[in-house]
């Protein structure tokens, strides 16, 4: 067991496997993510390929929940979560490494965190994108009259 910040105790890193012997390996946890890795991702998406390691490495500590998936060591997906764990919660930042696209990673991993015992009885998460309305709409989320957003830079850049 591992202690988090806010008390929560971790268990053992591994969590589960994807369950198709493909040899997915699951993680809820922030210590299986490195900045180093994550910018490696970032850099394969329009919106977060030109975050720096310092500004990474302050976003995985302001971030309440990480969730990724190996295989053979290597990072291919990940999605991150803030939330006060009670009320509200948004996810950010779903990516899956274009090898390993189109194999129902990104579902599954976004399955897993909407199941997780510490996610699954928020009442509202929300999240933002441009581009996955089907894929999203799939898990259960709706577009809803009344969002409303206060972009400050260019989503290229924030
Ligand atoms: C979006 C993303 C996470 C999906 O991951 P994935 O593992 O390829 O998704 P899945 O295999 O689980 O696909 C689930 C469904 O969503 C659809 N889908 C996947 N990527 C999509 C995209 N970019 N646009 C629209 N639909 C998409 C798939 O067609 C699939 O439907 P199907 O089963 O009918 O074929 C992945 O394409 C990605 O990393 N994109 C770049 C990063 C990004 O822009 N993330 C979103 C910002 S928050």
């Amino acid at each position: 067991m591992r202690r988090a910040d806010d008390g929560y105790d971790e268990p053992e890193l591994k969590k589960r496997t994807d369950g198709t012997g493909r040899g997915y390996l699951f993680y809820d946890s922030k210590h299986a993510v490195t900045a180093l890795e994550l910018q490696d991702l970032y850099r394969f998406t329009k919106w977060g390929r030109s975050r720096s390691l310092e500004q990474i490495e302050r976003m995985l500590e302001g971030t309440s929940m990480c969730f990724s998936i190996r295989k053979e060591g290597k990072m291919v997906a990940f999605c991150r979560l803030l939330t006060d764990f009670v009320f509200r919660g948004s996810i950010w930042d779903i990516m899956v490494h274009p090898d390993h696209q189109g194999k129902g990673l990104g579902s599954a991993l976004m399955e897993y965190l909407l199941e997780h015992p510490r996610v699954r009885d928020i009442p509202l998460i929300i999240t933002y994108t441009s581009e996955l309305v089907p894929f999203l709409e799939r898990l259960g989320f709706i577009q809803k009259e009344g969002t409303l957003m206060l972009l400050r830079k260019p989503i290229e850049y924030s």
